[in-house]
């Protein structure tokens, strides 16, 4: 495992421009739709991630060709495909794996895949995916840890989701694109990545209506073909910059994004004092005070996302006030409350909420990262921390997002990516010196 460290000196303000990257939450589910036909996608403004390397990883195991060019522009050709198998090692570092589940089982008629198992933020479990697909005919066993499915063709079906489920939602949509008939799906998750999945596959021919909204309706069709499909921006990057930028009392212009993703999170920072600038494709934030403390509530899409919770209570730690994040989405999302705590955050916990009275300044302290979004506010804290912070595993941050210590320092924060080992003394990295993009990877 990389265990690579960053090292980040607090107290510069965030200043200038850089591009937002695809969104990972939507490249994934648009790579396991390549299963559905037997022709070669392609795949444009692919984040690299090593989430993304993970399921390209898992593609080439089944026999699917995986061609990457430099502009991490993916074809994806499932017509050499031999096994319909996701294996326990690589689901259990990526639950998403979960979403190969539909598109082998409705193309092919066979799936196994690993069982996602524990995850640090919660129990995550897939009974959601798997009563959809029963409904729709599959014949699905659960045994030695691995879900065994099988169908002739699957039948659509009216599905009602107990719970609003993003990969859920996408998973059952891909599996009723080949299906005999219509699906419904009933309480279906509203997110942007779930529309930019719902595109791609109507332009692979497959009859879609309503993504976006609580119902989705599809009439299955006897085949699939490949298309083109550049992937939507990340608005939980977008998000992370900003706050980023508000944090550190900076003034940033993020390209390449769309305000509308991040309706919610911009209705915040305004909250909190921020200048924001919509444009077409930016969005230029700038704070000129100490941030005012906010109260944040997360909930399926357009409400506040549950990804930018850990972000916004960095925040709220220095800012004026006291503030709340309500997190009703994951259990045990709060990890990063400790880390933040011994960098002198007032944070109390109580039940799923965290009471965050602001403190003038933050110190730094060695923390270590525990999940993706955790570890992105142990960054941000660390941007305004007084002296050296060093964030340990942070292979949790190369998950989801793409060149983060290239991107900061381009906004001229001070930060430089330790290998893993023991902490080396060194030169800083200086803006302005070329890095290899997506080094130590
Ligand atoms: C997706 C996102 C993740 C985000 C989350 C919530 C991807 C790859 N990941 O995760 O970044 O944090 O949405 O916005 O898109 N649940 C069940 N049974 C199931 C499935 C889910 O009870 O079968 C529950 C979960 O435990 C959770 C809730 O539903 O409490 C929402 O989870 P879900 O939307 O499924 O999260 P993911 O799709 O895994």
């Amino acid at each position: 495992m990389n265990m690579d460290k960053l090292l980040i000196e607090g107290g510069r303000p965030l200043e200038g421009e850089i591009r937002i990257s695809g969104a990972k939450n939507s490249t994934l589910p648009i790579l396991a739709a390549c299963l559905l036909c037997k022709e070669p996608m392609r795949i444009g403004n692919v984040p690299h991630l090593q989430d993304v390397t993970t399921t390209i990883e898992l593609l080439r195991l089944m026999g699917v060709e995986v061609t990457i060019d430099e502009r991490m522009s993916l074809e994806v050709d499932a017509s050499s495909i031999r096994r319909y198998f996701a294996p326990y090692d690589l689901v259990k570092t990526m639950r998403a794996s979960i979403l190969v589940l539909g598109p082998l089982l409705s193309h092919f008629g066979e799936a196994e895949v690993s069982l996602p198992g524990g995850c640090a933020i919660g129990v995550r479990p897939v009974n959601l995916h798997l009563d959809g697909l029963r409904r729709m005919g599959a014949e699905i066993r659960v045994e030695e840890g691995y879900i065994r499915a099988r169908c002739s063709r699957l039948r659509g079906a009216p599905i009602l989701m107990d719970t609003v489920s993003v990969t859920g939602t996408e998973n059952l949509m891909m599996a009723a694109t080949l299906a005999d008939g219509q699906t419904i799906i009933d309480n279906a998750a509203r997110e942007p990545e779930v529309i930019d999945l719902a595109n791609c596959l109507i332009h692979m021919g497959a009859r879609i209506e309503g993504a976006g909204t609580h119902r989705i309706m599809i009439e299955g069709v006897p085949r699939l073909h490949a298309t083109d499909h550049e992937v939507l921006p990340d608005r939980i990057e977008t998000g992370t910059y900003l706050v980023a930028a508000a944090l550190t009392r900076g003034h940033v212009c993020l390209r390449d994004t769309r305000p509308e993703l991040v309706g919610s999170v911009l209705e915040k920072l305004r909250e909190s004092g921020a200048e924001i600038e919509p444009r077409d494709n930016a969005i230029e934030i700038r704070m000129r005070k100490r941030p005012r403390a906010v109260s944040v509530r997360t909930a399926p899409y357009p409400a506040f996302p549950t990804d930018m919770q850990a972000q916004f209570t960095a925040l709220n730690a220095i800012a004026e006030g006291t503030g709340t994040v309500t997190e009703t989405i994951f259990e045990n999302r709060f990890m990063h409350i400790h880390e933040l705590q011994r960098m002198g955050a007032d944070i109390q916990l109580e039940g799923n909420m965290a009471i965050i009275r602001g403190v003038e300044r933050l110190q730094s302290a060695p923390v270590i990262a525990t999940d993706l979004r955790a570890s992105a506010s142990l960054v941000l804290a660390a941007l305004v921390a007084e002296g050296q912070t060093l964030v340990d595993r942070i292979y949790h941050i190369d998950r989801g997002y793409e060149c983060i210590e290239e991107k900061l320092l381009q906004l001229g924060a001070r930060i430089r990516r330790l290998p893993g080992g023991p902490r080396s003394s060194g030169e800083w990295i200086q803006p302005g010196v070329v890095h290899a993009v997506g080094s130590a990877r």
